[in-house]
């Protein structure tokens, strides 16, 4: 059977107030019951995390966080650990989005966070993508591609990877507008790479299974030509995903 599309929000900051936050969860339980054919994630700042998980609960939303800690307990000010997160409604997590790597997370803390999620039986969102969008004739971007995914992933027992799911976000698309993002063509390209790097280390079936992701400037005007052309199992979406307008647009779009 085939799986279902999967549409995941990133509020990042977007969205700061708890009653922001419940109103547009409130809204979204209402208006997401007519669609079929696809999962909807969202991933809202940590404090907000537990409302938003309490509103969706009997919705077929799910909610995940942004980040997590590479450590599993104890003294480390400011962090939250996969276990916590898991205990207050998260269903997944982001892991090695390019802003945190900008911030400073390097491929080891993201192998760290990625064994912690999977500890505590989130699921991975493991992010991808390389910073410039000039190709280099020398395939530069493809060894960046590979670097990310193999640094993390090649130590992980394969049997414990059957969740993961992979966001591919060329980090020169995201926060742009549709017009700035990558071609659905392009983008075909990209996510062969990916499947034959992933097949590489796990088998060929297990690579086939593990959901595919686009990320960077998705917004409704180009949602269903990156999702039907680009060759990917679903989106991640930024700042359309805080317009409960456009996130609602966009998932509309990439109804099966
Ligand atoms: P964007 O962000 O949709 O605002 O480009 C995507 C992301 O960073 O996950």
């Amino acid at each position: 059977m085939a799986r279902k599309r999967l549409i995941v929000g990133n509020w990042k900051m977007y969205v700061e107030s708890p009653e922001e936050a419940h109103a547009f969860a409130l809204a979204l339980r209402r208006r997401v019951r007519g669609f079929k054919g696809l999962e909807v994630w969202l991933a809202p700042p940590h404090p907000l995390l537990p409302d938003v998980s309490h509103v969706l609960e009997s919705s077929p939303v799910r909610v995940g966080a942004q980040t997590v800690s590479a450590h599993s307990d104890g003294a480390h000010t400011g962090e939250v650990s996969a276990k916590t997160l898991k205990k207050v409604g998260a269903l997944f997590t982001l892991i090695g989005h390019s802003e945190r790597r900008i911030a400073g997370d390097t491929n080891e803390l993201v192998r760290a966070q990625l064994e912690r999620a999977l500890e505590a039986g989130l699921v991975p969102i493991f992010c991808i993508g390389e910073r410039e969008r000039e190709r280099e004739t020398d395939g530069e971007h493809f060894e960046l591609l590979e670097a990310q995914l193999t640094s993390a992933l090649s130590t992980i027992p394969k049997n414990t990877l059957k969740k993961l799911v992979v966001a591919y976000e060329p980090v020169w698309a995201i926060g742009k507008h549709a017009a700035d993002a990558m071609q659905p063509s392009e983008l075909q390209e990209m996510v062969i790479f990916i499947r034959k790097i992933l097949a590489d280390m796990l088998d060929r079936a297990a690579a086939l299974r593990v959901p595919i992701l686009y990320g960077g400037a998705v917004e409704p005007e180009n949602a269903a030509s990156l999702i039907r052309e680009g060759g990917v199992g679903g989106l991640l979406v930024g700042h359309a995903s805080a317009e409960l307008g456009q996130f609602l647009e966009i998932i509309k779009a990439t109804q099966n």
